[in-house]
């Protein structure tokens, strides 16, 4: 099965106006390696003037709220990001289980919002540093599959984004060995909730990728991709690592 490498930036609640000018070169690069699709997911204020600067370049959220419309003071639905001219956005991150107690079901019904109002979404699951000390992480972290995909979900319409909560911002990155495990373990979960669109779902790993380490990560068996945080802030670290991916393409 001949998936598309993804390489998603996520921007978090960093960036301004003036910093839309890195999408330039990021853009570029997406064109001069045609064979990898690359996102940036900005702050839901940027997105707008982001797809005005780069109408080529996929433009993604963060989060959308899981109803269409109605009386949710402060959020955003997906609707409104397609209307603003996102194409994707990411749901689930650990960071807003963490910090807004998004659960599994939440996660899945954002998602179900985000695929009917034609986004891509990108849900992420990931275990936390004790829960892989204590050696639950495959069963933590395939119990998020089963409980955030929607069931029917297309491999046109669903990324599943493996980020290690312990990986995130700290500069530390799971062996080799244990990426290829927690991917396959994630796939073999996709195929037996989706079925034939199982193989086809793009599965990408997230937490501490850099230009000196993509190229490894990317080459691993069924990682599909990466969702990059802070080295996506700026194209001289983000352009490098769209570069990776498209070595091991
Ligand atoms: P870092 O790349 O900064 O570790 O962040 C990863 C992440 O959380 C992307 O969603």
């Amino acid at each position: 099965m001949a998936r598309r490498k993804l390489i998603a930036g996520n921007w978090k609640m960093n960036g301004n106006l003036a910093a839309l000018r890195e999408l330039a070169d990021i853009q570029a690069a997406a064109v001069a390696h045609p064979a990898v699709d690359v996102a940036i997911c900005p702050p839901f204020t940027l997105i707008a003037p982001a797809v005005a600067a780069q109408p080529a370049l996929a433009i993604g959220a963060q989060d959308c709220h899981e109803k269409v419309s109605g009386a949710h003071t402060g959020n955003v639905s997906a609707a409104m990001l397609k209307e603003a001219g996102a194409k994707l956005v990411i749901v689930g991150h650990s960071e807003r289980r963490a910090d807004q107690g998004e659960s599994d079901a939440l996660v899945q019904a954002k998602a179900s919002a985000a695929v009917n109002a034609g986004l891509l979404a990108i849900v992420c699951v990931g275990e936390t540093e004790a829960q892989r000390d204590a050696g639950q992480a495959i069963a933590i972290v395939t119990g998020q599959v089963r409980g955030s995909v929607p069931a029917g979900s297309t491999a046109a319409q669903l990324v599943v984004a493996y980020e290690p909560v312990w990986a995130i911002g700290t500069g530390r990155t799971p062996t080799v060995q244990d990426v290829a495990d927690m991917h396959a373990a994630i796939r073999a979960t996709l195929n037996d909730l989706l079925g034939a669109e199982g193989p086809g779902v793009r599965i990408l790993y997230g937490g501490s990728v850099k230009p000196d380490n993509a190229r490894e990560l990317l080459a691993v068996a069924d990682v599909d991709g990466a969702l990059v945080g802070g080295a996506s802030l700026t194209a001289a670290q983000f352009v490098p690592i769209i570069e990776g991916g498209a070595a091991v393409s």
